[in-house]
């Protein structure tokens, strides 16, 4: 991590063969964590970055789209590349497809809400039928020689706590780590993570629990810890803010990370976009950068304008001008 600083809590970490360089990871996104920004992810101290999901049986069929999504480059690495599927054998060929393209670390979904991957047996659902999600996690662990790891919730509802039979499931089978995301599946991504409840599967389990949910600064990551978490798995925060790792790693650490101001949030949006058109060029690489303007000029003064003409630019010199003109 640039310009490291030290805490008790952020460390190197031992994912079964794998030794990560910290133990602040990017959470899995759909839709926003594609290759240029887990590199921005990695410059802004995350340990490992976890791509997005990938479907195991639109791997079986070879569909390009699914193969691109586990194309990574030395920038983009150490990843993690997340499959989802709810069968043994299209799960071993997709986390022996990931491993191939250069995964270090492969991730099972075990926790995505969403109806549509839920209708075809995979995501939250598999946390109803144990046996079956320990025989996925089983035969993933046997495809590959990469560390595999779970990422699940604490319950499918509210109240009825299955967090901690997820953990001990995946740590029988092989499983490395367990990411656990501290919200039931009937809230989503909303509302206060269950703390207690994620205490619970850190004591049940000897390999690392990464907690999940809502962690955005030095506050709200020391509660993690303290709750015996061995690392971190941040999400939305890292959107419009990459370098939200490098900050909680100096909070932690008692100093006072640089503050998020608009002009630097500019910055950084201005650098994944340059990031997009460098691997990209510039039509595809500006296309691909305005899918997420929303997120990063969210609270901009004359956000809405300044998106408008955003995306109606087609080269990169315009928007460095258009950002440059910002006052604040
Ligand atoms: C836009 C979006 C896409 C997501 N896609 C995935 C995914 O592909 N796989 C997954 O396991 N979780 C996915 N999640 C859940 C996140 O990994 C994470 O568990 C969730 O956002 C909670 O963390 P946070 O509060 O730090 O954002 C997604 C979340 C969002 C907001």
């Amino acid at each position: 991590m640039e310009g490291a600083a030290v805490s008790a809590e952020v460390r190197s970490i031992k994912i079964g063969s794998f030794t990560a360089p910290n133990n602040l990871w990017l959470a899995p996104m759909a839709g926003v964590t594609d290759g240029p920004f887990r590199a921005l992810c990695l410059r802004g101290g995350a340990g490992v970055v976890c791509a997005e999901m990938v479907s195991a049986h639109a791997l079986h069929y070879a569909s390009p789209r699914s193969l691109r999504m586990l194309r990574v480059d030395e920038s983009e690495k150490p990843v993690s590349m997340q499959i989802f599927g709810s069968d043994e054998q299209t799960i071993s060929e997709a986390a022996r497809a990931a491993e191939a393209r250069g995964a270090d670390i492969i991730d099972i979904n075990a926790g995505c809400p969403v109806k549509k991957i839920n209708k075809a047996g995979a995501g939250c659902v598999l946390m109803k039928d144990p046996v079956h999600l320990g025989r996925l996690v089983a035969a993933a662990v046997k495809a590959v020689k990469v560390p595999v790891t779970l990422k699940t919730r604490i319950a499918l509802k509210r109240g009825v706590l299955l967090g901690d039979e997820m953990a001990r499931v995946a740590e029988s089978e092989g499983a490395a780590a367990v990411m656990m995301h501290a919200r039931a599946a009937e809230d989503v991504h909303a509302g206060e993570p269950d703390l207690d409840a994620l205490a619970k599967v850190c004591a049940a389990v000897k390999i690392p629990v990464f907690g999940n949910g809502g962690i955005a600064d030095g506050r709200t990551a020391k509660a993690f810890f303290d709750a015996g978490c061995a690392g971190l798995l941040i999400g939305r925060a890292a959107v419009g803010n990459p370098y939200v790792f490098q900050d909680i790693a100096q909070e932690l650490a008692g100093q006072k990370p640089l503050p998020l101001t608009s002009a630097r949030r500019v910055e950084i949006y201005l650098a994944l976009i340059e990031e997009n058109v460098s691997r990209y060029g510039e039509k595809i690489g500006l296309g691909r950068s305005k899918k997420t303007s929303g997120y990063w000029l969210r609270g901009f003064p004359n956000a809405a304008e300044t998106r408008g003409r955003f995306v109606r630019m087609e080269n990169l010199a315009d928007v460095r001008a258009l950002f440059q003109s910002i006052s604040f």
